[in-house]
């Protein structure tokens, strides 16, 4: 067994007699109560789920590191960052009929549309389903899981420059440079010089994992526990993070940007231009995209990191002006306007603008982008998922009139 896979295994191995106690011994223990206000708003905040992969307190290592903190909980040593980067440099090579997908896709088409699909088109590669198929024992369904993760991680960079090339370049297939790690390896694949090979890392690792309530880690999860193989559950992930809530809301930022910029000229607006776009937005009914977050009460860690990137790289950027400008604008006008729980920046706020200042401003790819990030951190769930022998998800339902009977109303 490799390194890394060995590794886990030790830690799956400590870690499954707690999951058997808990459940034996205190399963009937109080974790939370639920409201009615909980139930009919989408279960906000509930506490339903157990990860043990992060509990939103972001780390900065690279790509592959990252994989190897996320699976294990231990910051790896840099000959076992190398041997991760290793692993994956031997499963980067794409099926060809992949390509054949992403071409026969219609002209207009979303690339999170065709992410999605390329990805699920993969099924057929799964060690996972060809195992389950056979009759493979629950306590060693992870390391199947383990394998098509490590398959289809190694692969996306690939997958996602192609439908970039396919959609905004020549079309032309670019080779995977076998000396590089994800991150420098997806800036070559995009053309583009560094520092794009840092702000790739950079992006990968901060929207790689945000606890598992999000839309995206559940849908993930969600499929992942009828037994559906890992090209299933990244597919349905992607499908949440294409939400204009979720993930898409970082291409919603950059539009946004460009109207206010068409309304502007190359003027850069004054504060008080820029109040008025964004009260004219609320008060066309839209929510100011970048703001507010289901859970955070602060300005997103996430959105920090990027700032401190484009106060460092590109202070002058005249759209990092805009966003840094709407950082002293939105939050009084968020608060008070007295609707969003959360006034302050998420991630999305700042993500675009690194892309743009890099010359991807094809912004309806940026949540492709996310895509890749956020798979790492869903694959490192689901391989533990199957560790821990997590049942199917079926929560229960119930009806407006049980609930009026609840409240009383009734
Ligand atoms: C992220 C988001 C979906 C969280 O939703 P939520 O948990 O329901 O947020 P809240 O509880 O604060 O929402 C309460 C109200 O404030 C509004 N609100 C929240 N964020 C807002 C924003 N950025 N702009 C305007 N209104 C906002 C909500 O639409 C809601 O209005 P309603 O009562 O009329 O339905 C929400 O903040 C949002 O839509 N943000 C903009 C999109 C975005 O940036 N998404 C990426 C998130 S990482």
């Amino acid at each position: 067994m490799a390194g890394l896979k060995d590794k886990l295994n030790d830690k799956i191995q400590q870690h499954r007699p707690r999951i058997q106690k808990l459940v034996k011994d205190y399963g009937d223990v109080v974790v939370d109560k639920v409201t009615i206000g909980q139930i009919i708003g989408g279960m906000r905040g509930l506490k339903s789920l157990v990860t043990d992969i992060s509990y939103l307190d972001p780390k900065m290592p690279f790509v592959e590191g990252l994989f190897y903190l996320l699976l294990t909980g231990d910051i790896p040593t840099e000959n076992e960052v190398s041997d991760v980067v290793d692993e994956f440099r031997r499963r980067r090579i794409v099926p060809r009929y992949i390509y054949e997908v992403i071409d026969a896709f219609p002209c207009c088409s979303h690339p999170m549309t065709i992410f999605s699909s390329a990805i699920l088109t993969m099924h057929r590669e799964s060690f996972f389903a060809k195992k389950y198929t056979a009759g493979i024992n629950k306590m060693d369904m992870w390391e199947p899981m383990y394998e098509d993760s490590l398959n289809l991680l190694a692969k996306l960079p690939e997958i996602a420059s192609y439908i970039y090339a396919k959609l905004y370049r020549d079309g032309k297939r670019m080779q995977s440079n076998p000396n590089l790690d994800m991150g420098a390896d997806f800036a070559h694949l995009m053309m583009k010089p560094a520092p794009y090979d840092d702000v790739a890392r950079l992006h990968f690792i901060i929207h790689s994992d945000h606890e598992s309530g999000n839309v995206s880690a559940h849908a993930g999860h969600l499929v992942g526990s009828t037994l559906a193989d890992i090209y299933m559950s990244i597919s349905a992930m992607i499908n949440g993070l294409a939400g204009p809530l979720h993930g898409l809301a970082n291409q919603e930022v950059l539009r946004w940007l460009q109207d206010v910029r068409d309304k502007m000229g190359d003027e850069i607006p004054t504060e008080a231009e820029m109040k008025q776009f964004v009260w004219d937005t609320l008060n066309a009914g839209h929510v100011i995209p970048g703001y507010g977050h289901a859970v955070l009460r602060k300005t997103d860690p996430r959105y920090s990191i990027q700032r401190d990137f484009c106060l460092k790289h590109l202070p002058n950027d005249p759209l990092f002006k805009y966003v840094d400008m709407l950082y002293k604008v939105v939050p009084p006008i968020l608060k008070e306007q007295g609707k969003a729980k959360n006034p302050w920046p998420n991630l999305d706020a700042q993500t675009g603008v690194l892309q743009w200042h890099y010359g991807v401003t094809e912004y309806d790819f940026y949540t492709v982008l996310f895509g890749i990030g956020r798979s790492i951190g869903i694959a490192a769930n689901l391989i533990w998922d199957r560790a821990l022998l997590y049942p199917l998800e079926r929560p229960k339902s119930i009806t407006t009139d049980m609930l009026e009977k609840i409240a009383g109303i009734k």
